[in-house]
């Protein structure tokens, strides 16, 4: 069986490691492409590196632009690709432009879908992301759901049962193989973390591209760092806001993004993490580390319910949250976050060859 893997974007790389891991040990053909989605050392090579991936076969370099001319370059370059190979499973990841736009071209070639992290929703169609995963699941023939809640909303949405299988969350296998090598880095040490301290990541359009509200985030982080070290590794579209806008951060201690050890050995110290992406509401909750999300809405609701993660509705109100937050120990982590479940999604794979 051959399974062809389609990454771009930072969030995905933790993903595909587990994955490709697994469905190594067990004998599976793997190709990797990635489409050049991201492509900064930080943001790319880097985990490639870091989380032991092979390099990618193939690299469409699409880089930087707009939702349609990103989404269209890989349409376009993909294609050719998945011809070349025509892999029992395409398996793509999470929620973003690449992951869509290679399901499409899979899904007119008649080539198989499978999608690991399906089922999760915002219900809110402002965010690129959601229309990704609508896109993606609805299209995909294998959903590899990574909480229990996802099952129901696939199911809600007509989904039949036979293309829903339960896998787990494969993000949660690569924190767990990585915590070793995370404290190994003695990054938090060497920052001179305290561990009073504050982690920040922000790189959505609805709090980076709107000024008022990235002016408004920024006061409270100013704020927040007049008694606690606060941390920002910034995503580079944040960077570039910030510096056009011109906004002083005070105390705050800006850098470019970090690697994905060092970041998880920030993280797994900290007394709280500030933040509007969906791996750190899942990598906090694993560790059992509050997490405040800037964002009306989380398509991983599970993080609020079973997790350490609370939304903000209300941005005036983060400093005085997060000044109160507590650590839970020991943390309350959802069904199928064991570090296993890499090994469900090859298994699941592996058991549905190609029809002749
Ligand atoms: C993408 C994903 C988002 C994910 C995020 C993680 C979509 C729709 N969005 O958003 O779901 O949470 O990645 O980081 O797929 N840039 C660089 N170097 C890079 C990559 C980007 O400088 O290596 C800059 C460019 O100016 C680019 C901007 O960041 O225009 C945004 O990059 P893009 O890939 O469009 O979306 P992200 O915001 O990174």
């Amino acid at each position: 069986m051959k399974l062809l893997h389609v990454v771009g974007a930072r969030p995905n790389f933790p993903k595909l490691a587990p994955v490709h891991r697994a469905a190594r040990a067990i004998g599976l053909e793997q190709v990797i492409v990635h489409t050049g989605q991201h492509y900064d050392e930080a943001m790319s090579s880097g985990f490639f590196r870091d989380l032991g991936i092979p390099e990618p076969d193939v690299n469409l370099e699409v880089g930087s632009g707009s939702h349609a001319e990103q989404t269209a370059r890989i349409i376009e370059r993909f294609e050719p690709v998945l011809i070349a190979h025509r892999p029992d499973w395409l398996v793509v990841y999470g929620d973003v432009n690449s992951t869509m736009a290679t399901t499409i071209v899979a899904a007119k070639l008649g080539i198989r879908v499978a999608h690991v992290e399906a089922g999760l929703r915002s219900n809110d169609r402002s965010m690129p992301e959601e229309i990704n995963r609508l896109v993606t699941d609805r299209l995909a023939d294998l959903l590899l759901t990574p909480s229990s809640d996802a099952e129901a909303v696939l199911l809600g949405e007509g989904e039949p049962t036979s293309e829903i299988v339960f896998v787990g969350n494969v993000m949660i296998d690569t924190l767990f193989a990585s915590l070793p090598k995370a404290s190994e880095t003695g990054y938090a040490k060497e920052r001179g973390a305290n561990g009073g301290h504050i982690v920040v990541t922000l790189h959505r359009p609805s709090n980076v591209d709107d000024a008022d509200r990235l002016r408004a985030v920024c006061r409270e982080l100013v704020c927040l760092s007049s008694d606690r070290q606060v941390f920002f590794p910034a995503h580079p579209r944040t960077q570039q806001r910030l510096q056009a806008l011109g906004i002083d951060l005070g105390n705050v201690k800006l850098s470019d993004p970090i690697a994905y050890f060092e970041m998880l050995d920030l993280v797994r110290t900290a007394h709280a993490v500030v933040t509007d992406s969906g791996g750190l509401q899942e990598e906090t909750t694993a560790l059992g580390v509050p997490c405040f999300t800037l964002r009306p809405n989380t398509e991983r609701p599970i993080t609020v319910l079973e997790g350490t993660n609370q939304l903000v509705l209300d941005v005036s109100t983060l400093a005085a949250l997060v000044a109160k937050a507590k650590r839970s120990a020991p943390p309350r982590r959802p069904a199928g976050w064991d570090g296993k479940a890499g090994e469900r999604v090859a298994k699941a794979l592996a058991d549905r060859p190609r029809p002749c």
